[in-house]
């Protein structure tokens, strides 16, 4: 998979995602990232990308000239390379925080692409006008505004990336497993067995597989009530069957 960033700050999201998992699983080719600087399309002497919005307003806005400039020159550049075909478009995500919430579901959708172009918004945000022609998807990645949008790109290539066979080893692949169930991690425990006069919790330690799997569903359960009720009522829903016949059996409580 290749990843390519439009954005201004290309050493803010290539250092980022240079290091630990993901800086190790770029070197050994299972994806790319390539950030394009989009000062690099300025169109006048000063390089300047941004002017003042019509309509007045506070701040500076994006143009749209270097940003379909930066995305055509994506989009050429895999078609000399013979990667794409000349008519293809390509996916482009725009970082913005008016856009959808970004969740589990989008990163799996989004790693089935083989070129993903994530735009990074900077200033008071980019020219309507461009966002119209390339932008196929708009993603927030909470309800809140940060000064740009290399951080919120470096976690989409983050969560998207971790889902590429090989990037994460037998020992990481495992983590955040039973998040797709839609219930939050149950606690986890190493050594040492005994800190601050806290114990593990018995039944770890008991080496019985099923006991384990019904202690961790609950620790899920309780833990997903407490801190996402949301999500809760919602695995209620579907799994609610399921579920009062293990609290029958007296396997969980709920
Ligand atoms: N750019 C600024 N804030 C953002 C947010 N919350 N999500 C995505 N992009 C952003």
């Amino acid at each position: 998979m290749r990843f390519h960033i439009m954005t201004l700050f290309p050493d803010m999201v290539m250092n980022g995602l240079g290091e630990s998992i993901t800086g190790r699983a770029i070197e050994k080719g299972l994806f790319s990232v390539n950030a394009v600087n989009m000062r690099d399309f300025a169109n006048n002497k000063y390089n300047h990308v941004d002017d003042y919005t019509y309509g007045g307003g506070a701040g500076m806005l994006i143009q749209p000239g270097p940003v379909y400039d930066t995305y055509e020159y994506i989009r050429t550049g895999l078609v000399k390379e013979g990667k794409i075909s000349s008519e293809k478009k390509l996916r482009v995500v725009y970082m913005t925080p008016t856009g959808t919430p970004f969740n589990q579901s989008m990163a799996e959708n989004f790693s089935k692409e083989e070129d993903l172009v994530i735009l990074c918004g900077h200033y008071e945000g980019i020219d309507e006008r461009v966002l119209e022609e390339i932008v196929t998807d708009n993603v927030s990645i909470g309800d809140f505004v940060l000064t740009g949008g290399e951080l919120p790109a470096m976690m989409i290539v983050d969560a998207v990336s971790r889902l590429i066979p090989g990037v994460l080893g037998c020992d990481e692949s495992a983590v955040f497993e039973s998040f797709y169930d839609g219930l939050l991690e149950y606690p986890q425990y190493t050594r040492p067995p005994i800190f601050m006069d806290k114990e593990v919790p018995e039944v770890l330690l008991s080496g019985h597989h099923q006991n384990i799997e019904y202690w961790r569903l609950e620790q899920s359960l309780k833990r997903t009530k407490e801190r996402r009720p949301d999500l809760y009522e919602k695995y209620l829903e579907v799994n609610k069957e399921k579920l009062e016949k293990l609290v029958k059996k007296g396997k969980i409580k709920l």
